[in-house]
């Protein structure tokens, strides 16, 4: 079978909800509104839905501030707002003009560049703040890293930041490749190194980034990273038994370079 993008496409017919309850079965509500869906068109690969319920679910019902990148049709954005709910602020940026027409529909729709900085700052400031980004635009390499550069800084704390359609890191057309130096998981590898900087000699490559980045989980296609407050790490030994002191002893020598 050919990798190249295009394949992958469901068989015609295909019935939506079975194929999930068969393959997710404890996806939760957007499962089901996601198949029953009659609005306006939403594309979404199904391995994605367990993805949203694991990292967005939690802000279903409050007043999540939400942008996504890629408003497209609308359709998304439409799923979004019955899923979270009607406390949500709904923002969507898209590059193409005519996605102006969905604008407050269900959310905001605002037109610019994902690879511009002072644009995405003020769609933030507009919002308020943000705590969820989907990064569901270009999947161009150069426009995911201004993005990510752009808007986890403004992220809140308990934040989360997803970026999805990472096929594209192999795809030369996006600016990707196998082996390209410019293939997002090689950027991943690089915060890898920036959130251990606690213990080695090398660079934080990514300040902006590495500030605040708490985690990161990788699936097929879909990265998420979660905002939080990182704290120099400490380890400490709890316990009053002798063993634990005995440790607790060794440690401390260990520490001082008395004892390897
Ligand atoms: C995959 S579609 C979005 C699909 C939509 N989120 C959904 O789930 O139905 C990608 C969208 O990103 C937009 N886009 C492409 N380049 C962009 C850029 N540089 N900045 C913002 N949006 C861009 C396209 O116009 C297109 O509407």
């Amino acid at each position: 079978m050919s990798k190249r993008a295009g394949t992958y496409r469901a068989p015609e017919g295909l019935d939506v909800a079975a194929d999930l309850a068969a393959k997710y079965p404890s996806l939760g509500d957007l499962g089901g509104l996601y198949a029953s869906h009659q609005g306006a068109v939403v594309h979404k690969w199904h391995h994605y839905l367990p993805i949203y319920e694991r990292y967005m679910a939690r802000f279903r019902g409050s007043r999540v501030r939400m942008l996504e990148i890629g408003v497209a049709q609308g359709g998304s954005l439409e799923l979004w707002r019955r899923w979270l709910g009607p406390d949500a602020v709904i923002f969507g940026v898209d590059i193409r003009e005519k996605c102006a027409r969905f604008d407050g529909d269900h959310g905001q729709v605002r037109i610019g560049s994902q690879d511009d900085p002072d644009f995405l700052a003020r769609v933030v400031d507009e919002m308020g703040g943000v705590d969820l980004v989907l990064d569901d635009g270009s999947h161009e390499m150069a426009h995911i890293e201004a993005s990510l550069k752009a808007l986890f800084p403004l992220l809140s704390n308990g934040g989360v930041y997803l970026i999805e359609d990472l096929h594209s890191a192999y795809w030369t057309r996006w600016g990707g490749g196998l082996q390209a130096k410019a293939n997002f998981f090689n950027s991943l590898r690089d915060l890898v190194d920036d959130m251990h900087h606690w213990y080695h000699d090398g660079e934080v490559t990514r300040p902006m980034v590495a500030t605040g980045l708490a985690g990161m989980h990788i699936h097929d296609s879909f990265v998420v990273l979660d905002k939080d407050m990182v704290y120099e790490p400490i380890h400490t030994f709890v316990g009053t038994g002798d063993s634990g002191r005995a440790v607790a002893r060794k440690a401390s020598k260990v520490q001082k370079g008395e004892e390897r």
